[in-house]
């Protein structure tokens, strides 16, 4: 089978960290996030995968090359982004098969422990035009939602409405049958879910909902993405990517977690990164070269590529681009993102206790 892949997006919700990798190369769980889907993908069948890329196009080319995780690999650039419909469209010129065989097509962002085999076999079975795997979220307003009828049909596609009528969601991935995909019309901007979609269920096409609830997240938000990596190396998600067997932490070579400080709940340290003594750091993802001094702390939070936290300074919940600096003492919480060109000074925002 063939499979589509869309990686095209800016992820503007992960800045700063997406000003020099795009998100579905963001290093997660110490391989890039894509590695975890090519490695799902090629478990499920999947031989050959056309990346629909746009934003920093180049990377995912020098990233995999022409295979990786034993699945061939094609690149399909847009020029301009055509968005999720164009995109698949636009890909679909570098697929092989014939024009009545399944295509999965993939959002470059999704964790998802579901199983990719029997949504296939569902779609055939039903000889459906589009199979979408559907899952429960407790905020489907964020999210396509997507009713279905007694026998598992489609009967709506509400994008990111306010009043979802369902907790069942697009869960972001599809099996297509390729005619369905060359029906998208070529060469302009279509969104699948705003477009594709409904017309598709207003025209009478069938249109199936694979529900499955297994591990499932949408990894564009910092929150989000900081979960993800978090439940790959504790091993709630399992991924035959990772390069190491899961537990509370996971320390990539030429990493120093130096004797004294408490690593944990399923942090990774990336290569060249350093925890000092007597610091604690707790489900984070420092990147390569990050530096935490004495006495931090550091919680659910990402610290980019040589990024850098004084000694005794609170982290929690917080995104540093590439090369931030935080000064001694500082205490940084909730949702906090520092640009690189930031550098915050020893004991800007300090508080204590008898303040
Ligand atoms: N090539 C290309 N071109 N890819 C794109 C483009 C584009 O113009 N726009 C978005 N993408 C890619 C993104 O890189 C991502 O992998 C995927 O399409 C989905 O885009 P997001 O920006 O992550 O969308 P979302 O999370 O708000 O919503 C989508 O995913 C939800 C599930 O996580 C929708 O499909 C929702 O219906 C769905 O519930
Ligand atoms: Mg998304």
């Amino acid at each position: 089978m063939e499979a589509i892949l869309l990686v095209g997006g800016q992820g503007t919700r992960l800045r700063p960290l997406t000003i020099s990798t795009p998100k579905p190369l963001l290093p997660t769980a110490g391989v890039p996030f894509l590695a975890h889907q090519l490695a799902r993908a090629k478990a499920a069948g999947v031989k050959r995968i056309v990346f629909a890329t746009s934003y920093r196009a180049g990377m995912f080319e020098a990233a995999f090359g022409d295979r990786a995780y034993g699945v061939d690999l094609v690149y399909a650039c847009e020029d301009e982004p055509l968005g999720t419909g164009g995109a698949i469209r636009n890909a679909a010129r570098a697929l092989t098969c014939g024009s009545h065989e399944p295509v999965l097509v993939l959002n470059g962002d999704i964790l998802s422990g579901h199983d990719v085999v029997s949504q296939v076999a569902l779609h055939e079975k039903a000889g459906a035009a589009a199979t979408l795997h559907l899952t429960p979220v407790e905020d489907p307003s964020r999210f396509g939602c997507v009713p279905t009828d007694g026998r598992g049909r489609v009967t709506a596609f509400l994008e990111k409405t306010p009043d979802p009528v369902t907790d069942q969601i697009n869960a972001g991935c599809y099996v297509f049958r390729r005619d369905a995909i060359d029906a998208i019309p070529p060469g302009r901007v279509v969104s699948v879910e705003r477009e594709t979609f409904p017309e598709m269920i207003a025209s009478g096409a069938v249109v199936m909902g694979y529900v499955e609830s297994e591990y499932w997240l949408d990894v564009g938000t910092p929150q989000a993405f900081v979960q993800g990596s978090r439940d790959l190396v504790l091993g709630r998600l399992e991924s035959s990517a990772m390069p190491g067997p899961p537990g509370e932490l996971l320390v990539l070579e030429g990493a120093d977690v130096r004797e004294g400080a408490a690593v944990g709940g399923g942090t990774t340290v990336g290569r060249g990164a350093v925890v000092e003594p007597g610091a604690t750091v707790t489900g984070s993802v420092l990147l390569d070269g990050a530096f935490v001094a004495e006495g931090a702390t550091v919680r659910d939070s990402v610290l980019g590529h040589d990024a850098r936290v004084g000694p005794g300074a609170v982290l929690d919940g917080v995104v540093l681009g590439d090369g931030a600096v935080v000064g001694p003492g500082n205490e940084l919480r909730g949702g906090l993102r520092v640009w690189p060109e930031v550098e915050l000074p020893a004991t800007a925002v300090r508080f204590s206790a008898d303040a």
